[in-house]
Formats: C-alpha cells, sequence, structure tokens
C-alpha cells in the first residue's frame, strides 16, 4: 500500500506544519472513524452498514487518500441506499472545522452539514479538484469563527439515490487554521470554474501526457515563478482559463512536495482589465524582507506604443497557503520610465535574483541600434531598498549580436560563473555562460550553448531547490489545437557547470519515485536492421541506455514504433552527432566513437531526451495511439548495446480522476 502510505506522511506533513504556526492552539480530532463501529454517532437509514469502510465499497471505484484506514462511506448498499449519520454534540473551540470528503457532488442530497442549535450553517459535497465527483477525499475546511464556545453537530446526509449518490467523509479535525484556502475573487472563480469545467473534454485525448507537468485543461505556455515555500513547491504558469489556444494570459498555479507529483491550485492571477490591463504575463518569485513570497509579473496594456506598452507589477499572497493573491496598491513598481532616455521594445518578463545583500532583476526585450537595426537585449536593474518594491535602472546588461528579441531572460550565479539563459526568435532557448562585472553591470560571455535542441522547448525558467540545486522546467509546444488542452512543462532539470565551462543537463533524480515496472536488456550486439525490444510496451515509459557504434554507421533508437519495428521517432547517432528524426538542431559529440548514454522520457506524445547528461532534445510527436513498441537499430554494421533499462512511467498526478488505478498498478501495490 504504498500509495496509502504516501497519502498518510502527506496527511502527517500537512498536520505538522499547521503545527508548525506558532499561534495555533493544537487541532482538536472530532473523529477519525478508526473503529469497526459508528457510536457515538447514530446511523439512521440504509445508506450506512454496520461502521466505517476499509476503502471502496463492492464495484465503488478506488476511494483514495482518506485518513487512517477507515473512513464513512455511505456506498454500503450502493448509490440507492439513503440515510443520515448523526454525531454527538461537541462544542465548537476552534476557527475551523477540516474535514476529507469525497463522493458525490450532490449539493443537498448527498452532502456533510453543520447544526448550530437546531439550525443549519454550514454544508460541503464531495468535488474533485476538477469540480465533479471523485472517490478522490479533499480538504474543505468550514469557518467556525462567528461559532465558538457554542455546541454543535454534524450530519452525514445521504438522501441521493442517482448515480454518485453516495459520500466519503473522514477525520474530521478542528483547527486553528484552514486545511486548504479557496478564493474569494470572483474573477479567479470564474476563470477556475471554466479550467475545472474542461477537464472531461481535456482526458479525452489519448495523446495528453501524464507525468509533465499540465494544468488540469485548457491552454498552457512558461513556467512563472517557481518557488520553495514552507516546504511546498509552488509552480505557476502562463494560463488562458477559457480556451486551449494563447489568449489573455492569467497565471496557473500548482504544488508539490517533491516537483515530481503535482496538487493543482486554483487560478493565482487573473488581468485587471478595469484598470488597462489586458494580461498577466511571465514573471518570477522572490521572498521579501520578511521572508514573505512575492510575485513579479509583466502587466500588459493595451496600447501599442513602446513608451507604456508594459509596467511591471507586484503580487502578494493573502494567505499562508499561497492560493490567493492581491495587487497591492504600490503598483506599477516600474513603468518604462525607469529606463530614461532608453526605449526598450517588448520590455518584459522580470527575473530576479541575489548576490549577497543585493537584490537584482533582469528584463528582456529589443532596442533600435544606431544602425537601425532590432537587437534583442537583457536589462538590468537593482533593487533600491530591501522592500523589493523600488528599482534603480543599471543599464543594458547584455546586447544580442544577432537576434532580435530576447524573451524571458533568466541570470544567476552558478559555481563561480554567471548564466544568462534567453528564450530567442525561431523558439529557441539558449545559454551563455560568462562573468558578471557588478560594478559596471555588464556581462561577459565565454561559453554558449542550445538549453534544449528542440523547437518544442521555449521559455525556460528556474529556482534553487532545497539542496541547492539550480533546477529549471520549460515550456513544451507545438501540441494540435482543440483537444481542451495544450502545452505540458518539461521535466525538471538539474543544471550544472560542465568541465568545458558549458552547462550538464540531469533529470530531476526523484523522478524515480514514478518509476514502476522495470524492465533490463543486454548487453548484446544490436544486428544491421531494426530489433524490435518486445519485453518492453507502452506509451509513459522512462528508457536509458548505453550504445555504441560498433561496426555500424549509424544506430540508434526508435520509440513509439508499431509492434513490427515500423513507424515512431528516431534518435539518430552516427558516431560523432546525435539528432531526432531528421531534425536540423544536432549535437556533436565531445568523444567521437565513445559510448552514448541516452536518457529518454516518453509521455505519450512528448519525448524528452538527455544525451550524456550534456544535451537536451524535447520532441511533440504524432503517432497512432496504437504504436506501443521500442526498437532499435543499426545500419551498415552491428552496434553494440552494453545496457538497457527501461521503466513503466506512472502519473504526476495521482488524485485525478482515473489515474488512480495507473498509480497503484505501476508501483505493484
Ligand atoms: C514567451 C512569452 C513571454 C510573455 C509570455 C506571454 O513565450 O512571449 O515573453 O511574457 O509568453 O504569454
Amino acid at each position: 500500500m504504498t500509495f496509502m502510505r504516501g497519502i498518510r506522511t502527506l496527511a502527517a506533513l500537512m498536520a505538522f506544519s499547521l503545527l508548525l504556526n506558532g499561534c495555533a492552539r493544537s487541532d482538536l480530532v472530532l473523529d477519525d472513524f478508526e473503529r469497526d463501529s459508528f457510536l457515538p454517532w447514530i446511523p439512521l437509514g440504509t445508506a450506512f452498514a454496520l461502521g466505517p469502510a476499509g476503502g471502496a465499497i463492492g464495484d465503488q471505484r478506488p476511494v483514495a487518500s482518506f485518513h487512517g484506514s477507515r473512513l464513512v462511506n455511505t456506498f454500503s448498499y450502493g448509490d440507492g441506499a439513503t440515510g443520515y449519520l448523526i454525531s454527538p454534540e461537541f462544542t465548537i473551540e476552534r476557527k475551523y472545522i477540516n474535514f476529507l470528503i469525497g463522493g458525490g457532488n450532490i449539493p443537498g442530497s448527498a452532502c456533510l452539514e453543520l447544526y448550530i442549535g437546531g439550525e443549519k450553517v454550514a454544508s460541503a459535497t464531495g468535488t474533485a479538484s476538477h469540480g465533479g465527483d471523485s472517490e478522490h477525499l479533499r480538504w474543505v475546511s468550514w469557518n467556525v469563527m462567528p461559532y465558538i464556545g457554542r455546541s454543535a453537530r454534524i450530519v452525514v446526509v445521504d438522501q441521493a439515490t442517482d448515480a454518485w449518490g453516495h459520500l466519503a467523509v473522514d477525520y474530521i479535525v478542528q483547527s486553528d487554521r484552514r486545511a486548504m484556502k479557496t478564493t474569494d475573487n470572483p474573477k479567479v472563480q470564474e476563470a477556475w470554474n471554466s479550467v475545472l469545467g474542461a477537464v472531461s473534454w481535456a482526458e479525452e485525448d489519448p495523446r495528453r501526457p501524464t507525468y509533465h507537468f499540465r494544468p488540469p485543461a485548457l491552454w498552457m505556455n512558461d513556467p512563472n515563478a517557481p518557488l520553495l515555500y514552507e516546504g511546498w513547491y509552488h509552480l505557476f504558469y502562463q494560463h488562458n482559463p477559457f480556451g486551449d489556444r494563447w489568449d489573455t494570459m492569467y497565471w496557473g498555479h500548482a504544488r508539490s512536495r517533491d516537483m515530481v507529483t503535482w496538487e493543482h491550485l486554483p487560478v493565482a492571477l487573473w488581468p485587471s482589465i478595469e484598470l488597462g490591463e489586458v494580461g498577466a504575463w511571465s514573471g518570477c518569485a522572490a521572498l521579501d524582507e520578511k521572508g514573505k513570497p512575492m510575485l513579479f509579473y509583466t502587466s500588459i496594456k493595451a496600447s501599442p506604443s513602446a513608451r507604456d506598452y508594459a509596467e511591471q507589477w507586484i503580487v502578494r499572497p493573502r494567505d499562508e497557503d499561497l492560493i490567493a493573491w492581491e495587487k497591492p496598491p504600490a503598483n506599477p513598481i516600474m513603468t518604462p520610465a525607469i529606463n530614461g532616455d532608453q526605449i526598450i521594445y517588448e520590455w518584459r518578463d522580470p527575473f530576479m535574483f541575489r548576490l549577497r545583500d543585493r537584490a537584482y532583476m533582469v528584463l528582456g526585450g529589443n532596442i533600435q541600434t544606431a544602425a537601425d537595426q532590432y537587437r534583442g537585449v537583457v536589462a538590468l536593474y537593482e533593487g533600491a531598498d530591501p522592500t523589493l518594491g523600488n528599482w534603480q535602472y543599471r543599464g543594458i546588461l547584455y546586447q544580442h549580436p544577432t537576434e532580435a528579441n530576447i524573451e524571458c531572460p533568466n541570470f544567476f550565479p552558478l559555481g563561480d560563473q554567471f548564466v544568462l539563459v534567453m528564450s530567442l526568435p525561431g523558439w529557441r532557448a539558449e545559454y551563455t555562460v560568462g562573468t558578471f562585472n557588478e560594478q559596471s553591470g555588464t556581462f561577459a560571455p565565454r561559453h554558449s550553448g542550445m538549453i534544449d535542441h528542440g523547437e518544442w522547448y521555449y521559455a525556460p525558467t528556474s529556482t534553487i531547490d532545497a539542496e541547492g540545486r539550480r533546477v529549471m522546467w520549460g515550456w513544451v509546444r507545438g501540441f494540435p489545437d482543440d483537444k481542451g488542452w495544450n502545452g505540458v512543462q518539461s521535466l525538471p532539470r538539474i543544471l550544472t557547470l560542465a568541465e568545458d565551462g558549458g552547462l550538464n543537463f540531469e533529470p530531476l533524480p526523484a523522478l524515480q519515485k514514478l518509476r514502476g515496472k522495470h524492465t533490463r536488456i543486454g548487453p548484446m550486439n544490436v544486428n544491421d536492421g531494426t530489433t524490435v525490444i518486445s519485453q518492453v510496451q507502452g506509451d509513459t515509459l522512462e528508457l536509458r541506455l548505453t550504445i555504441e557504434a560498433g561496426s555500424a554507421n549509424r544506430f540508434g533508437l526508435l520509440v513509439r514504433t508499431n509492434e513490427n519495428g515500423v513507424g515512431g521517432t528516431a534518435i539518430v547517432c552516427d558516431g560523432s552527432e546525435v539528432r531526432v528524426d531528421g531534425d536540423e538542431r544536432l549535437y556533436r559529440l565531445q568523444a567521437p566513437g565513445a559510448p552514448v548514454d541516452l536518457r529518454v522520457f516518453l509521455d505519450r506524445s512528448v519525448i524528452e531526451i538527455f544525451v550524456n547528461g550534456r544535451a537536451c532534445f524535447t520532441r511533440v510527436i504524432d503517432v497512432p495511439p496504437d504504436h506501443q513498441s521500442i526498437a532499435l537499430f543499426a545500419e551498415g554494421g552491428k552496434a553494440r548495446l552494453s545496457q538497457f533499462d527501461a521503466w513503466a512511467m506512472s502519473t504526476a498526478f495521482p488524485e485525478e480522476r482515473g489515474n488512480l488505478e495507473q498509480w497503484s498498478s505501476n508501483r505493484g501495490d
């Protein structure tokens, strides 16, 4: 029961972080239902068996994320059975009543109700993160501050007899902290409801990746503002919550304990149309002088003029869980006037970094040169005081020698060097390693390379994780339209300095948690022609192999072929170069002829490839869903495979409907 153990650990961690909140008194558990009988609760009707259930009942779908090993489950005699389960009287002693609830979303008929003095004051139903019915229990909080000191009863109501006419309830706790905040911002609610309403549409597409990060549904582009705060990694993203194409930009939001599995949170940022804002574009996160998170983003204005095209804004959280956000009146924190006489076109995408006690920010865009050309630039700003609300323009940090624009710059120290990451026209994400002269505010580039060799990867951004590593995500783009979703994030990559002055890339080691069934093959010779690896099937796989030319001229791997090795996408090596399926962008091996180490992450319509830990290729593929085979090939001789490991991969969203079975079967539970 690895999955349930994970959930219990998560619940324990949540309880622990609740406890850590200094002024909060300890929680009072009203009931955890870890026993054979409901008593002292009183069951009425047929919806309840003799006592709390151990999980799903009969042919019910798997019930997950309850606390401990028992819960209240009104599916005892199927959806048709009805009844009430009435709690003993208790006194309200904390600000909130938190509980886990799942099952039908049928207000009034399948719900949990709170009664004070005989009057119903609160009610909740089972809702998934996507708003529909779900057997996955979620935290809900009732604010009971007005009733502190009053006596109360809780009633589990099941009067619903149709589909989903049942409820699951567990772990009812009085607490001084909400289990999970929701937001009362109507713009955000409208956006979030729209996203949740599109989940079924997005779920229909068999090409939608399962272990790459993506929203519950609809459009996503750039990753924004990755942030570690109080043990959670928060990831935001450019999001159109009303469609599956790029349009007016909001920020989506999710969080994770490990950057591997994710929990979706409500939409975080919205465009303030009433203030003339037409989009909340990319940005970054930081902790302020009090250690509290804040977000920076580019507020896009309707104006076509470079002088008032964009402003830089800050956003602050309204709660400790970072669910609800507000735009403080101090905004904007930067207008184009900060650049003085220097007009910077497409001035956007703030990225902040700190050096000792100084805060710096970079912004991308382009300038018109004396020769009347437009050149991409990265502009540098320095914090004028510790609030991060006042900035000074330091000048142009870097001007690109050839490219007409720079988007989403990242600039950060790595080892004893500085790295500048740029997204360039033609869907290219590149880096330059060099030195930063703090005095003059300039960057001297030394070694350049590609963050990714595919045009399907763009606008990466990064943060420092709990272990001090530089972790990067990039937007994987180029999926078909009209599928109810579009866009995922690349797997988190760790960046380190390579010996030759470039960058090494490694997939986050914790991704191994997603590994399920393992198959090992070889060592063996790969004969001239195509050899199907019949032991490995699937479209959500991690593959790791070491292969060398032997007597072959070309060799490599085919993924998503049919069972005869026909079709699919080829990763081709000729001994000195690696490329994917004839793409122009290739990686020249540093040691031609040496064995090549390939790590390949296949996730339905996305392939992410790491070559020798030095080069990455991301590719969106369009193949028939029944092409589930892997093959090796050699041309002109025999290649030599010294190692081949394959793992079935589980989903990054264990809580999503339909994924629970996959999660537990892959993990051998
Ligand atoms: C990069 C980008 C950014 C901008 C955002 C808008 O993909 O164009 O420069 O902030 O997307 O969604």
